[in-house]
């Protein structure tokens, strides 16, 4: 498998192959994205055929300046300019009116596109070199846990993916946040990377639940996303233990536990580690030779509502 280190050259590379009409996996500082030049609705397709991804899951374009959004949405009012500038680069998505360029196949034909500036350095080389925006999810499999190494990436997508550029781990963990701002309303579309306090403490407003009536907008809709292949059950706290199950506790427990068949999100309860190990975490366990894993719940505020988000996803599979 192709993997490689993000050195100037590999990079380089990368963007041939993003310009050639091609897949490149790549780090961000949220999960591992599956980039393809989101103008070329060819190389867009080619994501969805390698995730096996539904064709009505819109995905996110990643640009590499504040002033490329213009390139691919209509001009934003002064309050999205704001949060863009407060929060970019980093982990939130916006939602915007899209502009004609955006081929249909990237937005599944919604009029708006999702659009993000990761600040992960090599996120954001690719994104220069390739002189393109680049369009690109979660570089896993439809359904199943994002990727925060290379490793992820490969064993879950292989050969579908030309390279795969490998800047070791992931260090937010969790996918980004997506907002949306309609009729001077802002609507918090997808829990991710920023709080949602951090968001509202600095706009000084409240963040609504999704609009309803619309189109499937984010990953929301789906019964259940983000899964291990094995059962999640969620619990307030895990007291005893099992044969042939898995613990994901949220701090170090108080209690004796089976090492081999336990992960720890953050041993004193820091909600920015916890959502750091939460894919490796459960990558690890799920790769275990059990039938269950048990998840403890997290506090609900801060970066935990985007960690229970994810979990309570992650435990419908079965449901
Ligand atoms: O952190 C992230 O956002 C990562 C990295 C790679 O940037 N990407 C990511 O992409 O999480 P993905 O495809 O796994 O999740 C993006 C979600 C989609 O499921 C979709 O529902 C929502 O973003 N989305 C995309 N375009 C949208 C739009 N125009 N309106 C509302 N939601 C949209
Ligand atoms: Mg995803």
């Amino acid at each position: 498998m192709n993997i490689v280190n993000t050195t100037e050259e590999n990079i380089k590379k990368a963007a041939e192959i993003i310009k050639n009409g091609g897949l490149v996996a790549f780090p961000t500082e949220t999960v591992y994205g599956l980039g393809a030049d989101a103008l070329n609705p060819v190389a867009a397709a080619g994501i969805f055929e390698a995730k096996k991804r539904p064709f009505f899951d819109p995905l996110i374009v990643h640009i590499a300046e504040i002033s490329h959004v213009e390139k691919i949405a209509e001009k934003p009012g002064p309050k999205v300019l704001k949060l863009m500038d407060r929060f970019w680069p980093g982990p939130l998505t916006i939602v915007l009116s899209k502009k004609d360029i955006v081929p249909d196949i990237v937005t599944s034909g919604i009029p708006t596109v999702a659009v993000r500036m990761p600040v992960h350095p090599a996120a954001l080389a690719l994104i220069r070199a390739a002189e393109t925006p680049i369009a690109a999810p979660s570089a896993n499999r439809f359904g199943c846990l994002s990727p925060t190494t290379a490793e992820h990436v490969s064993s879950q997508l292989g050969d579908s993916v030309d390279m795969i550029l490998d800047g070791g781990p992931c260090s937010i963990g969790i996918e980004s946040t997506i907002i949306k701002i309609m009729n001077n309303r802002f609507y918090l579309l997808r829990p991710g990377g920023i709080a949602p306090e951090e968001i509202e403490d600095f706009t000084g407003e409240i963040l609504l639940s999704e609009p309803q009536g619309e189109k499937p907008e984010a990953p929301g809709q789906l019964p259940y996303h983000y899964s291990p292949e094995k059962q999640v059950i969620l619990t307030d706290k895990i007291t005893r233990i099992e044969e042939r199950s898995g613990y994901l506790f949220f701090r170090s427990p108080d209690m004796s536990y089976p090492e081999n068949r336990s992960k720890i999100l953050s041993a004193n309860g820091d909600l920015r580690e916890a959502a750091a190990n939460l894919f490796s975490h459960l990558h690890r366990l799920d790769m275990l030779d059990i039938d269950k894993i048990y998840v403890e719940r997290v506090e609900g505020s801060g970066l935990g509502v985007a960690i229970m988000d994810r979990l309570k996803k992650a435990s419908m599979k079965y449901i």
